[in-house]
């Protein structure tokens, strides 16, 4: 087996770092820190049964800071990455899905500069049923002075000032995909050898596509733009889109940012009326911001609907917000559809589906 010849992580990371002939080195190790969690969880999601990982945590009494019943595996995955990420002194301080605090480093170890935030596990509703499920984190630069315990405020940066965001998925094979601000690169895990290796030099999204991935169940409580586009992309060739388009839900998003990379397409989580104290599903600093700058790194589009997500100025830790990635051209449609003038997109009567066909034209 060539695997011999394959770039590892760590060859790629230290090449990487020839750009900046005066870093210390910090970073990178603290990326193969992150990395050491994702295999141990990949190692832990792949026992499933038989490792005793799945069902629900503490008999599903245990609920976090989302209102949202924690898994075994959410609480495994989460107590892992703060395990391996805090004694190096590469941290000031952690966030996660499943704590509502930041996370201080203890005092017996040294403190960093960078700041980890991080979605243990994506999905995990997938878990008990054996789909994908996946890790996400960003990485941040800690402000100069940092307060012990570290104050939320210091995470409260817009998604452009992330110096690396990536996950890892664990599905058939563990991968994880990766930005350090240079394009984005994807690793397959050797299980053999325990080493992600470089198997995706540069990952790209196409700029057009017809695949498109939104839960329909909630369609009732859309805005009209998003209602819009999807009434056009269902109406196929012989709607105002003129192609016919193929729809995906996988209920994690992380499986579906992975194959969005792999072959294009556009994921929506929109702000919708469901809820109207939540201004959308997913989380801002976790989930948001790290799949937002990947799209960006690989050439597609990570938008709040109406303006790119990495430009919105957080407010709170756990903050909700609408999301739409994936390929530009359609995005970015998504985005004009949010200035536009709703137009009238009902089919009761006798109007023919899309009457107003010109209108929707480019
Ligand atoms: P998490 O498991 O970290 O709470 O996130 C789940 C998210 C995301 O992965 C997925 O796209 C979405 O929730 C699924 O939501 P629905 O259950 O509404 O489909
Ligand atoms: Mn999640
Ligand atoms: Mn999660």
């Amino acid at each position: 087996m060539p695997f011999t010849k394959r770039t590892t992580l760590t060859q790629y990371l230290i090449e990487q770092r020839r750009r900046f002939p005066s870093a210390s080195g910090d970073f990178n190790a603290l990326i193969l820190d992150v990395a050491m969690a994702c295999k141990a969880i990949a190692k832990g999601v792949a026992y499933g049964e038989l490792g005793g990982v799945l069902g629900n945590h503490a008999g599903g009494e245990s609920i976090n800071v989302q209102g949202e019943t924690q898994k075994k595996l959410d609480v495994l995955s989460h107590n892992l990455f703060v395990r391996l990420n805090q004694w190096a002194g590469h941290l000031a301080g952690m966030a996660s899905e499943e704590e509502a605090e930041p996370i201080d480093i203890p005092v017996e170890y040294p403190r960093g500069k960078y700041l980890l935030v991080f979605d243990p596990l994506d999905g995990s509703s997938n878990i008990d049923v054996n789909v994908s499920v996946g890790s996400i984190f960003s990485i941040l630069r800690a402000p100069d002075r940092a307060d012990t315990p570290i104050p939320e405020s210091a995470f409260l940066q817009p998604g452009s000032k992330q110096v690396a965001a990536g996950y890892a998925i664990y599905g058939p094979t563990t991968m994880l995909v990766l930005t350090v601000g240079n394009g984005v690169a994807g690793f397959t895990l050797d299980p053999v050898l325990g080493e992600f290796m470089l198997t995706h030099p540069k990952l790209e999204v196409p700029a057009d596509t017809q695949e498109f991935a939104i839960n329909a169940s909630n369609s009732r409580f859309w805005e009209a733009p998003v209602a819009r586009y999807v009434k056009e992309c269902l109406a196929g060739k012989t709607g105002p889109r003129g192609k016919d388009f193929n729809m995906r839900w996988i209920a994690s998003m992380v499986a579906e940012a992975h194959r969005i990379l792999m072959r294009g397409g556009v994921f929506m989580y929109p702000r919708d009326t469901k809820d109207p104290s939540k201004a959308g599903r997913l989380r801002l600093l976790y989930e948001a911001n790290p799949i937002g700058m990947l799209m960006e790194q690989a050439g597609g589009r990570g938008s709040t609907g109406e303006v790119p997500v990495l430009d919105v100025e957080p407010t709170s830790l756990h903050q909700r917000i609408g999301l739409v990635f994936g390929s530009k051209n359609e995005v970015e449609r998504i985005e004009r559809y949010h200035r536009e003038p709703a137009p009238d997109i009902s089919d009761s009567g006798d109007t023919p589906l899309f009457s107003a066909r010109s209108l929707f034209r480019d």
